[in-house]
């Protein structure tokens, strides 16, 4: 039976319809639920640089027309099933992890991120599952809560299920003006490490150290591994999603025992590593993605505990989602890019 409010049949969408096409809004029909799912009235959305690779074509399992966005925060309009007739009208925020699956350790083969191949947040509604709603964080505004979900999740599993840090480790951001990095740091330093970045920018490694990172290098200075040792010694942890060349110093960087974690590799490929280093200082290499629904619970627990917010650039309205994916071309953001969807 499903539990309904009466909507109009169509919504506003931002609707992708090709490589290298714009984002551009449109009238789509709002879709229709199952049994076990919720239609959500979207209050807020936020970019991913997902949103940037599918724009690009550079992202697997591509289908056109798509309406983009994993990241969304709003109301609950409705159900499918009086099962669930609980949420409708609370104020949830959206795990993005579709069908993770039964395992903590990987995901299952019906694993999807919302927005590809499902259609996802940058509309007025977005249709998931019920399971993959969550209570908004009080503390947070729809915008903050919209910026956390993918990002802050991919930095969760990462840091904490993953490469198992610990109060006192000594944690390298790599990238620190990426959504997930900004995110990485943040969640760190809660957890009691001392956090170093590297970055591109002056402004974003005086940014990071703003939030409390202790120093950081510009990874376009040649000597920039000498730099960040001279700084802060060693490693016990790397967090990296730009691999490419710059890790043929992670063996050197890390301490012994440190663990290696990346989930992205948006400079490049692994390059040949120094295997001596990686097996006598008993490194490890850790690839992650996203997290499961045990992480997600854990990482909003620690954002209510700590009262964080997520750190956002800039604040676009739904319509202008073309010109806010455009700041994705150079990278110039430190933080989230988020849409506003609906008052
Ligand atoms: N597997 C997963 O679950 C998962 C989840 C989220 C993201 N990802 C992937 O991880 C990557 C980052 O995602 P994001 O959303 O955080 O992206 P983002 O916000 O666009 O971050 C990009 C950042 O990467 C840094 N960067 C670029 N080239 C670099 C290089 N040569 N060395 C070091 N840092 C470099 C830059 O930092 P500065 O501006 O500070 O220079 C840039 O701002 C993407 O490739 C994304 O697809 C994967």
């Amino acid at each position: 039976m499903s539990v309904v409010s009466q909507l109009v049949s169509n919504q506003k969408a931002i609707v992708l319809h090709g490589v290298h096409k714009p984002l551009v809004m449109e009238e789509v029909p709002i879709p229709k639920i199952d049994a076990d799912e919720a239609l959500v009235r979207v209050k807020a959305a936020a970019f991913n640089r997902r949103d940037w690779w599918i724009q690009q074509g550079k992202y697997a399992g591509l289908t056109f027309p798509i309406v983009l966005g994993s990241d969304g925060a709003g109301v609950v309009e409705q159900v499918g099933s009086t099962d669930h007739v609980g949420w409708v009208g609370r104020e949830v925020v959206i795990n993005p992890s579709l069908a993770w699956g039964y395992d903590e350790a990987f995901q299952g083969e019906s694993f999807r991120i919302l927005g590809l191949p499902d259609d996802g947040t940058f509309a007025e509604f977005v249709r998931v599952p019920v399971i993959n709603l969550h209570e908004k964080p009080k503390h947070l505004s729809f915008e903050e809560a919209a910026a956390l979900p993918l990002g802050g999740l991919t930095a969760y599993r990462a840091l904490f299920s993953r490469a198992m840090l610990k109060p006192g480790d000594k944690v390298l951001v790599v990238g620190a003006g990426g959504g997930v990095a900004t995110f990485a740091l943040q969640w760190a330093l809660l957890a009691g490490a001392t956090v170093y970045v590297t970055s591109s920018s002056p402004t974003k490694v005086e940014q990071s150290m703003a939030l409390g990172a202790a120093g950081g290098v510009l990874y376009t200075d040649g000597d920039w591994a000498q730099q960040l040792q001279e700084q802060a010694g060693g490693f016990d942890i790397i967090v990296d999603s730009a691999l490419g060349d710059g890790m043929v110093h992670y063996p050197d960087l890390a301490k012994p025992g440190g663990r290696i974690v990346f989930f992205g590799g948006t400079a490049g490929n692994i390059p040949a590593l120094n295997a001596r280093k990686l097996f006598w200082k008993q490194l490890a290499l850790l690839g992650t993605t996203m997290g499961s629904p045990t992480d997600f619970d854990a990482m909003l627990a620690f954002v209510n505990q700590h009262r964080v917010a997520p750190v956002i650039h800039s604040t676009y309205p739904l319509e202008e989602a073309e010109a806010a994916l455009r700041h994705m071309d150079h990278s110039t953001q430190f933080g989230k890019i988020v849409l506003t969807v609906s008052q």
